[in-house]
């Protein structure tokens, strides 16, 4: 069976080397040349852990090509995925616009029956308008060829993206027609192979699954930060509380930690996106608008608290903070929405420096950040945090963990630690010298210690 994947973004790219991974010959098709001359060359465009490993392999095996030629790659075809971006419109609303091109372009060239499976996260009812342009196209091209379309939403979480897609919780096909749906579950046979892990239902309850997925994620992210802004002011500590509440079985352990608030090319969108659909069906959705405000509130929280900190110091204005972690998670170079963004842009406003490292998502951060002499482009997070006035942790990445803290408190200006990601034990890091201030937690002095 030959898989082309349209978009060879994050899911695309993925995917598709996973589907080549488990025997499929599969085509990587995307618009970008650039990207695309690259990987043909051997450079893989992202970072995600594993990848650059399995696609050398299926590529060295036959079993991976790279494309942008809609015509050729559609000539043997059998099943063609879309795994192109949906962006957010200004109003919220899901911009399926790259989901038509895609879904026309593959309609313009097609020469025999085929499936098209839409993995891109999109608004309930997209399989249907995805079918109708189709149609559309045919007719113009005065052609009759039978087809169907198919929702297999993807749940790959960026910086595990490869074990996620390898060893998948579930595989949601949503398919209106049973047939269609017995040869995608032929596709993901090889990933079976200790139990069905595959859900088959209607087409709008799989898109709808995706919405679901993330809505109620990101509930559980704010839902914690909002706990953590009620422990600050009544002295309680999050990481007990959280601990305490993770041990109930109904309630878990996942997705109970707060920080800078949850960003990411997934969660902000799709949010907005369910609240866009909710609207046009005059739902009114109160919990996920709480969901998005806490979280455009927790975006700020750090830079508040810096803010504060700093205000019995002389101000913020003219003080340097070295921001360790860019990237909107560990693992990931990506930098779409990222709370970091935020948390720059308030503490530029307000005059301070920032010297910032992230161990791989410096170069899309460049692309994203402005042109300032206020921020420094650092080496390390030794080389950050050189005359600082405080830290910063916004990612935790794992080589920020085990910090050897000595030399790093020696060449600061300041002893102030802000950690937005409660990395690290407060009383210890009292005890290293630091002023160490965190989400939820209360606030150890410990400047006067050295
Ligand atoms: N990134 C994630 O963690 C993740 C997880 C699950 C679902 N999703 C969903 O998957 C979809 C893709 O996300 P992504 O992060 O991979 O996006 P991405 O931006 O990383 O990649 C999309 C790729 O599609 C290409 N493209 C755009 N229009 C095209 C066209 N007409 N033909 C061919 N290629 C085209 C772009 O050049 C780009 O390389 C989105 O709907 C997203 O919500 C993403």
């Amino acid at each position: 069976m030959l898989i082309l994947m349209v978009g060879t973004g994050y899911v695309g790219l993925v995917t598709g080397a996973c589907f080549a991974e488990m025997g499929h010959t599969v085509i990587c098709l995307d618009i970008d040349k650039e990207k695309i001359t690259k990987l043909q060359e051997g450079v893989i465009p992202i970072y995600e852990p594993g990848l650059e490993e399995i696609v050398k392999r299926n590529v060295k095996q036959k079993r991976l090509q790279f494309t942008t030629d809609y015509a050729s790659a559609l000539l043997s075809t059998d099943v063609c995925f879309l795994a192109v971006p949906t962006p957010s419109q200004e109003d919220g609303s899901c911009d399926i616009s790259y989901i038509i091109s895609a879904a026309t372009q593959v309609a313009s060239h097609m020469q025999h029956p085929m499936i098209i499976v839409n993995k891109s996260t999109v608004p309930v009812g997209t399989a249907a308008k995805v079918r109708s342009i189709i149609e559309e196209e045919l007719k113009r091209r005065g052609v009759e060829i039978t087809f169907d379309v198919i929702s297999n939403p993807e749940f790959l979480k960026e910086g595990a993206a490869v074990q996620d897609c390898l060893k998948p919780d579930r595989i949601i096909i949503g398919a209106d027609n049973p047939e269609a749906a017995i040869v995608l579950k032929e596709i993901y046979a090889p990933y079976m192979i200790n139990h069905d892990k595959i859900f088959i239902m209607d087409t709008l309850s799989a898109e709808m699954t995706k919405y679901a997925a993330n809505a109620m994620l990101a509930t559980r992210i704010s839902f914690m930060n909002e706990m953590a802004a009620i422990c600050k002011k009544v002295g309680a500590n999050i990481n007990e509380v959280r601990k305490g509440i993770g041990s109930d079985s109904r309630i878990g352990y996942s997705f109970l930690y707060p920080g800078m608030g949850y960003g990411g090319s997934c969660f902000p969108k799709d949010i907005r996106a369910l609240i866009a659909k909710a609207k046009e069906h005059h739902v009114e959705t109160q919990l996920l608008q709480a969901v998005e405000t806490v979280n455009n509130r927790q975006k700020t929280t750090l830079s508040q608290t810096i803010t504060h900190y700093f205000s019995k110091k002389g101000g913020v204005q003219g003080k340097t903070i070295a921001v360790w972690g860019l990237s909107f998670k560990p693992d990931t170079d990506d930098m779409r929405e990222a709370p970091s963004l935020t948390f720059i842009s308030e503490l530029l406003k307000r005059g301070a420096t920032l010297r910032v490292f992230d161990p791989v998502a410096m170069p899309n951060a460049r692309k994203m950040l402005p042109d300032d002499p206020h921020i420094v482009w650092c080496q390390d997070e030794f080389d950050a945090a050189k005359e600082a006035d405080g830290i910063a942790l916004l990612t935790e990445w794992k080589q920020f963990r085990l910090v050897d803290f000595k030399p790093v408190r020696h060449h600061m200006k300041g002893a102030a630690f802000f950690d937005g990601r409660n990395q690290y034990k407060p009383l210890d890091m009292k005890s290293k010298g630091f002023d160490y201030l965190s989400i939820g937690v209360p606030d150890q002095m410990g400047a006067l210690n050295t």
